[in-house]
């Protein structure tokens, strides 16, 4: 094949896989195989690996991912990126309706669409190709999150047609439909990882991946809904939107054209009933005014339009019976009492059990065994009980009391003063709270050894191989060969677990691994209360090794940023007990990482051996990413200008101070732009 050929042949493939994922992902209407589809991206593939100087960042068989993002860069919003006003009545919807007309006069259509509940995203094309794709973030400026956007399959990368504008921006909400969200959450439950309490956490989690290829996997849609700008074709919103579909862009199906107040509760009311058939969840409708030149004489607040509104829907909520309360002892120690219920159907689900928080809400339910019982399902996946029926409540019915002891190991609860929760004080005894430090442990944000998970955790401890982190370094293949167990997973499946020798190996791999994870991982992995992974990074930062955090005291614990009095004390009483500090010195005679930087390998040595001070406030980056940046190419970040300063990295503001001493000593002065230049960035 001439590269000639080659390149028409790449075209076209291009053209036919767009085609193909358009009808496939936007129109749901696919018209070749699955496999068929496949061989099209596989010749794609080859052709492009054989050519690549045809190749192109947008070209389809990039969905797949592959770029990793270490920091989000920080791109500033052309319009800003406002919230909607929000209501939960139709009272409130006629104010909005009076409101309008008010300005409008009576002549008024609006476009009342569906509020999809997840991450907004603004995406902006040059010439029909996508190029960029920006999260909210604080309404001025948000995250590049390009890399990932282009795994969504609905999101063509290349628009078609040609009417469209030079450059535009198209807005709308990522989400994660139902079933994506429910396989997700069962693949992170099976290796011990937290679950997401709902579609949109999950979505907005897995658009800042750092991996774009995870992304890919997580099978994320998007549906958009507004344009902003004023150069647009039409001059109703309807008739752009219409137009954006044209170019294959995913409008969806559901709006449509209001011309009363009526119409608007009719749309809420089919929707507040329909809403439970979507593959996807929404938690309201939007209702906007249709004509750009009335949107533009209504104006705006300083947070929302005047010209749109949403209307939230109320909860749903169902009545059940009230079997049974247990009560589940947690990582820290906290009693958390759940409600066991008559199983019934709740907003697409079937539910089984319902939280009941603390003591404090079965006292304010003043909860019978056996009442009658509201359950609501607000924004989480654990559904709670808002109320109690009690006209359905009969005589010598027994109050749900909370336990006295531990339920796990019998040991006395204990309540601190001004805490909802009860603790079980037994700390180093009570199975359920060792088991959940282990778990913590390994999790991924901590040490992060995947090889190792819930079910595999509760093998080691029932077999009393494991009792504290420190024991898993001294595992050994002879240990754990052969070990076996069926257990029930969370739907009640039952699955057996069994150590072969390529478990094991991956098990040994995976914690010898875990000893090059940086400083600040190993302390959040600790377990120590309110050390979360923010915390655990300043402080290793601001300490550098864990002998600086043991010794340290009161006054110089809250001196370093963020920690306050309740860290401060929790850290002390941490290491005055000789037990951690036991398996600290495990932790380390095993080769785990208790200082800062040991394994903090350059990105690049671009900057080596330089001397960098950065000073003032950045546009692109935050000035706490451009001291990383100098840091991970190889140079010295220092704090203030001397001889010895190579160069500074100036933002808006520098500090007139350095700003004298660098024209004095005649030192270098760059901006933003050319430090990333440097970085080739
Ligand atoms: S229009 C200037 N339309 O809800 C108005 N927003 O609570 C731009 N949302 O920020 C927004 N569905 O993230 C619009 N059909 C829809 C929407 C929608 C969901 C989100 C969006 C917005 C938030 C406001």
């Amino acid at each position: 094949m001439t590269p000639e050929q080659a390149r028409q042949r790449i075209t076209s493939l291009r053209e036919q896989i767009n085609r193909h994922n358009h009808l496939y992902y936007i129109l749901s209407a696919p018209v070749i195989s699955d496999y068929d589809f496949d061989q099209l991206l596989k010749e794609l593939e080859e052709l492009e690996k054989q050519f690549p100087e045809y190749d192109d960042p947008l070209s389809p068989t990039k969905r797949v991912g592959g770029d990793i993002t270490k920091e989000f860069k920080q791109i500033v919003h052309r319009y800003p990126m406002l919230s909607l006003g929000n209501t939960y009545s139709f009272e409130e919807v006629e104010d909005f309706d009076r409101r309008v007309r008010k300005v409008t006069g009576d002549k008024v259509t609006y476009v009342c669409e569906l509020k999809y509940d997840g991450v907004a995203i603004g995406l902006t094309y040059q010439k029909g190709r996508l190029i960029s794709a920006v999260t909210r973030g604080d309404g001025t400026r948000g995250d590049d999150v390009t890399a990932n956007i282009k795994t969504i399959r609905s999101i063509p990368l290349v628009l078609s047609g040609n009417d469209y504008p030079e450059e535009f921006e198209i807005r709308g909400e990522i989400i994660m439909p139902r079933k994506s969200f429910d396989k997700l959450n069962e693949e992170r439950i099976d290796v011990g990882d937290e679950p997401f309490a709902n579609p949109r956490n999950a979505a907005s989690g897995s658009i800042k991946l750092q991996d774009s290829s995870e992304v890919a996997r997580r099978n994320l849609d998007c549906y958009l809904y507004y344009m902003p700008g004023e150069s647009l074709a039409f001059s109703t919103h309807y008739q752009n939107m219409e137009k954006a579909r044209e170019w294959g862009l995913k409008i969806p199906a559901y709006l449509e054209l209001a011309h009363s107040v009526n119409d608007i509760f009719n749309f809420i009311d089919k929707w507040d009933q329909e809403r439970k058939n979507l593959p996807f969840d929404i938690d309201g409708v939007v209702i906007k005014v249709n004509e750009y030149a009335q949107q533009h004489d209504l104006g705006y607040t300083a947070k929302s339009p005047r010209w749109a509104i949403a209307y939230k829907f109320k909860a749903e909520k169902v009545c059940t019976q009230l079997l049974s309360v247990s009560f589940q002892v947690g990582r820290t120690g906290a009693v958390t009492p759940v409600a066991n219920l008559q199983p019934v159907q709740l907003a697409g689900t079937v539910v089984k059990r319902a939280t009941l928080h603390n003591a404090d809400i079965i006292q304010g339910l003043d909860l019978m065994l056996g009442d009658w019982v509201y359950v609501e399902k607000g924004g989480e996946i654990i559904p709670k009980i808002v109320g109690v029926a009690l006209e359905k409540r009969e005589a010598l019915m027994q109050p749900v009391t909370f336990p006295e002891r531990c339920p796990e190991c019998q040991s006395s609860l204990q309540r601190k003063e001004g805490e909802s929760a009860h603790y079980c004080p037994n700390e180093k005894g009570c199975p359920p709270q060792i088991k959940g430090k282990l778990e913590h442990f390994i999790s991924r944000k901590a040490m992060n050894i995947d090889s190792l998970g819930e079910g595999k955790i509760e093998m080691l401890y029932d077999n009393q191989l494991v009792n504290s982190p420190a024991d898993l370094y001294g595992l050994k293949e002879e240990h754990i060969l052969g070990l076996e167990k069926s257990f029930r997973n969370g739907d009640g499946k039952t699955k057996k677990l069994s150590f072969k020798s390529k478990t094991v190996e991956n098990i040994l791999n995976g914690l010898a691994k875990s000893k090059n994870v940086p400083f600040e991982r190993v302390l959040f992995a600790l377990g120590i209360r309110y050390v979360g992974e923010t915390v655990a990074k300043k402080l290793a930062r601001h300490f550098s090794n864990i002998e600086n955090i043991r010794t340290a005291t009161y006054d110089e614990l809250v001196n370093a940023e963020e920690i306050g009095d309740k860290i401060a004390e929790s850290i002390l009483a941490w290491f005055s007990d000789s037990d951690n500090l036991i398996m600290i010195e495990k932790l380390w005679q095993a080769g785990l990482q208790f200082e800062n930087n040991a394994t903090n390998e350059p990105v690049s040595d671009l900057l080596k051996g330089k001397s960098i001070v950065v000073s003032g406030v950045f546009s692109i980056y935050t000035r706490q990413q451009i001291e990383n940046m100098v840091e991970e190419h190889g140079a010295k970040l220092a704090g203030s200008v001397s001889k010895k300063t190579d160069f500074i990295v100036a933002g808006e503001n520098m500090g007139p101070s350095k700003l004298q001493k660098a024209q004095e000593l005649g030192i270098p002065i760059i901006n933003e732009k050319e430090f990333l230049e440097k970085l080739d960035l």
